[in-house]
């Protein structure tokens, strides 16, 4: 049985995962991955978007949002695409198409390299193949010292003036309200651990060339976390790949220009699933209501 709606709480592997699933039964499947230090609350424009046409599902990874995580609980890239299969399997969804943002977009491809056969196609937004560097090790050590010492709402202002696109620090403000929100609804212990999974994190790159679905890669024009120049490197290593830059949009592209993010979206997916989209139940009913008129018309005139 499939529950419909926001904050569905599953039961998976000791944890209980949180997630909303909108969209018609029997539509193609889109799962939308939140980056770091989010949830799926991010994605309220998306689904609204899709949600007509696909089965549109976001959850929050352990940890973040309504997720749990408990203190034994490892926190790596590998395990997060773990958890995700173990919740598609659950749901019984047996293929999907992914949109990752950042660490979504981390989560998204290990989840391809170890699963490909799971996976139809995906988008990957300002995200990176590449593992950190040893200047950006030594940056999250030092931001994990920092929450620490100074405090969660720090942390939350620091974030947002990295993770918003300067011109959006004043057009977004109801944007970056509602990130500090979620930054803030996060556990400190969370944030560490998973700061702490994004430094130990394996490069994908070599994944890229045996990538074998469709891909859409997705980058704000102004995003210095995973820049456009990481971006157009994705997208010459993967051969089904289709690279657009987002204008007026720092990292978070999903909420700096939604309106252009969501436009990509719909096109992509219009093209991946051409034959498969759902035709509204209204227009069935319609269809059906007329042809049953038809033959009954027919069934009079033979009578005659
Ligand atoms: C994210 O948005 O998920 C983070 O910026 C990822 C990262 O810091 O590598």
């Amino acid at each position: 049985m499939r529950y419909f709606g926001k904050n569905i709480n599953l039961f998976l592997n000791n944890l209980m995962v949180c997630y909303t699933d909108d969209g018609p039964d029997d539509a193609p499947v889109l799962i939308f991955i939140h980056g770091f230090p989010l949830n799926k609350s991010m994605w309220k424009k998306q689904l609204k978007a899709l949600k007509e046409q696909y089965r549109v599902i976001a959850y929050d990874v352990r940890g973040h949002g309504e997720s749990e995580s408990t203190d034994e609980t490892t926190f790596s890239i590998e395990n997060f695409a773990h958890d995700l299969i173990y919740f598609m399997d659950a749901l019984k969804i047996d293929k999907a198409s992914l949109c990752g943002l950042s660490m979504g977009g981390y989560i998204a491809l290990n989840a391809i390299e170890n699963y490909p056969h799971r996976f139809e196609s995906l988008v990957l937004c300002d995200t990176s193949c590449f593992p950190d560097t040893p200047e950006t090790i030594e940056k999250r050590m030092k931001t994990v010292e920092s929450i620490e010492k100074n405090g969660l709402l720090n942390y939350a202002d620091n974030s947002v003036k990295i993770l918003f696109a300067p011109q959006s620090q004043t057009t977004k403000v109801a944007e970056i309200a509602a990130v500090k929100e979620m930054i803030l609804a996060t556990s400190i212990q969370s944030l560490s651990k998973t700061l702490l999974a994004l430094c130990v994190r394996k490069e994908t790159c070599t994944l890229l060339p045996h990538i074998q679905v469709p891909v859409l890669i997705m980058v704000g024009e102004e995003d210095t976390i995973t820049p456009p120049v990481t971006a157009t490197y994705m997208h010459e290593n993967i051969k089904q790949s289709i690279l657009h830059v987002i204008k007026h949009a720092g990292h978070l592209s999903n909420l700096e220009n939604s309106a252009d993010f969501n436009k990509q979206l719909k096109t992509f997916f219009a093209s991946v699933y051409k034959d498969q989209r759902t035709i509204p139940s209204e227009v069935i009913t319609s269809f059906v209501e007329q042809l049953r008129d038809k033959m009954k018309s027919v069934i009079a005139l033979l009578t005659i």
